[in-house]
């Protein structure tokens, strides 16, 4: 997929697709399947690193994941999430961040919300780098709403996101993840935007679906409700690491096959 291809999937109502992808071993399987773009995003913190909340990240960690995610997946189009207030600060500071996201590998940035951000977003896309907006339930700010909810549910919510949604389309972003918001308002904005929308838990309506690859996979265990587990590879692996330590014990692994004469 090519930056291009955003907008004229959306002319031809075909659907995006995105993962979360973060490192070389799933990104060598995700090269290979039919998935448009990898996102890198900030959720590594709570999947891989344990953390509660996206909060504790920083660009050097994340545009580390994407050199992996790069090496593993040359030619998927890649997505590196700004980290929480590492565009909020000064424009230096947000294009040196910016810059180390794409030198790492990235083909695009994303950040969260549209208040305070759209001169910073002109900047960035006039220096030559596509933003990919993200609306709704915007994680970074989850101590300013108060938990993750979803978003936009009171008529005056849902107009501040119609309004946000439009304003980042005229800052020059090319795409806009909706997280957590009523399909009503997925729609509306759907249809409103030229440019394509990827949802989370925003119902069928967007032009496209971004999920975490190890809640699909089963493979995390605070799923919510807009998540598929297409596996439960949380089971799997657990059953494979008993079936290992049983194998061990009754001296069946390692046999002849698996050993030096
Ligand atoms: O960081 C992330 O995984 C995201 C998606 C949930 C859109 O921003």
């Amino acid at each position: 997929m090519k930056i291009q291809d955003f907008n004229a999937y959306k002319k031809e109502s075909r659907k995006i697709t995105m993962l979360t992808c973060y490192d070389h071993w799933s990104a060598q399987i995700l090269a290979e399947s039919n998935v448009d773009c990898l996102l890198v995003g900030d959720s590594v913190a709570m999947i891989l690193y344990g953390e509660d909340s996206t909060l504790n990240i920083s660009t050097s960690d994340i545009a580390r994941h994407v050199a992996a995610v790069k090496k593993g997946a040359p030619d998927k189009f890649i997505i590196g999430d700004m980290p929480f207030l590492s565009y909020r600060k000064d424009l230096t500071t947000t294009m040196n961040n910016v810059e180390k996201l794409m030198k790492a590998g990235a083909n695009s940035i994303k950040l969260e919300g549209a208040q305070g951000n759209l001169e910073m977003i002109e900047h960035i896309v006039a220096s030559g780098v596509p933003v990919m907006g993200h609306l709704g339930l915007t994680p970074q700010m989850v101590h300013q709403l108060g938990g993750y909810k979803v978003q936009g549910k009171s008529e005056t919510q849902a107009q501040h996101i119609k309004d946000w949604a439009i304003q980042l389309q005229n800052a020059g972003c090319y795409s806009l993840v909706l997280e957590c918001v009523p399909t009503d308002l997925a729609k509306d904005i759907t249809t409103e935007l030229e440019i394509p929308t990827i949802g989370i838990g925003a119902g069928n309506v967007t032009d496209g679906q971004v999920l975490v690859l190890q809640d699909m996979l089963g493979a995390f265990t605070k799923n919510a409700k807009f998540v598929k587990a297409y596996e439960n590879l949380n089971e799997r692996i657990k059953a494979k690491a008993n079936l290992f330590c049983t194998e061990v014990q009754d001296l069946e692994y390692p046999s002849q096959k698996e050993s030096y004469s």
